[in-house]
């Protein structure tokens, strides 16, 4: 069976118990502040089991795209070491909203390994919830009582609150779980050490494939347990683990998901990936499943940035860079040129990646050859601080932040090249480099603001804007105040009548000079602050007085002016020829030019 085959059975076997078979969401999280990423199938149904929605369904299943390297659940350090943890999966999983629970959802996790896939029954083992006292957890007894019809005594395990009682995050729907775990080891190992004794051990042969979720509390952000309203199922299958076993295979990247990418990257590097422990395996093995997690989170709109969850995905990019690089002796960018063949592999089941191919491929590009330039540089300054770093002591926090910092090193590249050569990394001053690093940038940036002085007791509420008609006009001074931002000194008045135009929507501020008597001042920006216009002025003479003459830079006026038109112009052609959604999503206008932003997707078939 192909990968694509057992997917398909699944959702089918799935379809057949009455469920309706729904798409996976984004794997980007843009709607709920507890996570970055989906990290589970249940994610975007959390809301159907806190009973804040009514679900369309009561039965659904899918696949969906997950990503565990942040937050509560995450895998990332293991990733390419061993041969079964991922940072993108694809998580299988059917779903119960208070309708169907633990007899039918047990049952049919048997009857769909056992009798569609034919897994041997006597290499199956499932785990209980032994019940947790401190919770006031009591042990799962219906799960039990199901399994012991099923199964022999010996292959049931009793797990604890850690591994037997599943949550979303810090907060949000849990509930105790019930696992399976396949022994893919041969008949002669098993025979000397019965499996039951392997289970949750990290054997790399003795594994969880699915977890049966019973949904029936939500943690609250005080710690506690509050019971829902109704009992739910949620399960959780790897796809990649199923494929593994079902293929007969003793590593996930042995099975045809990424089998693929690894001939690819094996064609373009020249080098062989044999399946080991050698640092040249574990670079075939990161870079075919850190190139997943990059594809499909571009794809699903987020792209590598400095912070939050686009500075997840330039980790991942780094360090996937970085095992290139230092293993397979790659010096170009290789992931970019990789896509179209994970792109086409996952064509049918998640068309949006091909959808986006050249935007990906352009993104990621990008992202290797900005890498790519400081990583040389970057990896000599490592040996450096290597080499005058005491065997087995930790690199100082102003060395990894220099490398952050200067080299683009995220931390966790740090602590990884460390970590090869026995060291490992001052976390604490690290973080104690970062924030001090942000308290002078915010100190640099910071405003003082003076009290405005008072020249004429006129209320402001009465300033009248005449620039549409003028651009030369009497006025009298009614306020100003010094203000220091950025390190320096400025000045701000408020005039009873003005000319001139204060910046808004994308359109620059007005310049041009007061005329206080005989002194003339030079206004250099206008703002609005509180609908009042508030002219920029570097230098205040000292004898102002309250009769001015305000006068616009007609030439740079007439430069703006058209500029504005030339935008409605650019606009409006946009709409004719790429068709009337495109956006404007935000606009510049200057003397020197114009800046248009929209939004504006191509057809596949057209792009
Ligand atoms: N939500 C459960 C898990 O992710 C099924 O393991």
């Amino acid at each position: 069976m192909t990968s694509a085959d057992i997917r398909q059975k699944f959702l089918d076997f799935f379809a057949s118990k009455g469920h309706h078979i729904v798409p996976s969401a984004p794997i980007v999280v843009k709607n709920d502040p507890t996570l970055l990423f989906t990290n589970a199938g249940m994610n975007q149904f959390k809301d159907y089991f806190l009973g804040n929605r009514q679900p369309p369904y009561r039965r659904v299943a899918d696949t969906q795209k997950c990503l565990r390297v942040s937050g509560k659940h995450n895998d990332l350090e293991e990733v390419g070491v061993d041969t079964y943890h991922h940072t993108m999966f694809e998580m299988l999983g059917n779903w119960s909203f208070g309708d169907y629970f633990k007899r039918e959802a047990i049952e049919w996790s048997w009857e769909l390994l056992t009798e569609v896939y034919g897994i041997p029954k006597d290499r199956l083992y499932a785990t209980v919830f032994e019940g947790d006292a401190a919770e006031g957890l009591p042990a799962s007894s219906i799960a039990l009582d199901v399994w012991r019809r099923i199964l022999p005594a010996g292959q049931i395990v009793f797990g604890n609150k850690k591994d037997n009682f599943w949550e979303m995050g810090d907060t949000g729907p849990c509930g105790p779980c019930s696992e399976i775990h396949v022994d893919c080891r041969p008949d002669a190992e098993r025979a000397q050490t019965p499996g039951h004794l392997l289970v949750n051990k990290d054997h790399p042969q003795v594994i969880e494939i699915w977890n049966n979720v019973f949904i029936q509390y939500n943690r609250l952000k005080d710690g506690r347990l509050e019971p829902l309203a109704s009992t739910h199922v949620d399960t959780g299958m790897g796809l990649e683990r199923l494929v593994r076993v079902l293929q007969g295979k003793s590593s996930n990247y042995d099975t045809d998901l990424f089998t693929g990418t690894i001939a690819a990257t094996e064609a373009m590097t020249g080098k062989t990936y044999s399946g080991g422990d050698g640092r040249q395996d574990v670079a075939f093995r990161v870079i075919s499943d850190h190139i997943r997690a990059i594809a499909f989170t571009i794809a699903d709109g987020q792209l590598p940035s400095n912070n939050g969850a686009g500075y997840v995905i330039r980790r991942i990019l780094r360090r996937a860079v970085r095992y290139y690089y230092s293993w397979l002796d790659c010096r170009e960018p290789l992931l970019c040129r990789l896509m179209p063949q994970l792109a086409g592999q996952f064509r049918d089941v998640f068309p949006e990646l091909q959808a986006q191919l050249d935007f990906v491929s352009r993104v990621v590009r990008e992202e290797e050859e900005s890498f790519l330039r400081t990583l040389e540089k970057g990896l000599r300054k490592m040996d450096d601080i290597l080499q005058r770093s005491e065997p087995g002591s930790a690199i100082d926090g102003p060395a990894a932040f220099e490398l952050y910092d200067t080299y683009g090193f995220p931390i966790d590249l740090t602590r990884l090249i460390a970590s090869e050569h026995g060291h490992s990394v001052d976390e604490q001053g690290f973080e104690r480099e970062m924030k001090g690093q942000k308290d002078r940038s915010r100190a640099a940036t910071a405003t003082d603001t003076e009290d405005w002085v008072v020249v004429s007791d006129e209320a402001t509420a009465g300033q009248v804007f005449v620039g549409y008609e003028q651009l030369q006009a009497p006025a009298r001074l009614l306020r100003h105040r010094r203000v220091r931002a950025k390190g320096r000194d400025f000045h701000q008045l408020i005039l009873d009548r003005t000319p001139f135009y204060a910046e808004s929507g994308g359109q620059t501020g007005d310049q041009g000079w007061i005329r206080f008597g005989e002194v003339r001042v030079e206004v250099t920006d206008t703002r609005k602050e509180n609908g009042l216009t508030i002219h920029v002025v570097p230098e205040l003479p000292d004898g102002l007085v309250t009769e001015a003459e305000a006068f616009v830079d007609t030439e740079r006026r007439r430069e703006v002016a058209a500029h504005h038109t030339a935008t409605h112009l650019l606009h409006a052609a946009l709409r004719q020829v790429l068709g009337t959604h495109v956006a404007q999503k935000g606009s510049m206008v200057q003397p020197g030019g114009l800046r248009f932003d929209f939004s504006h997707f191509a057809h596949p078939r057209d792009a």
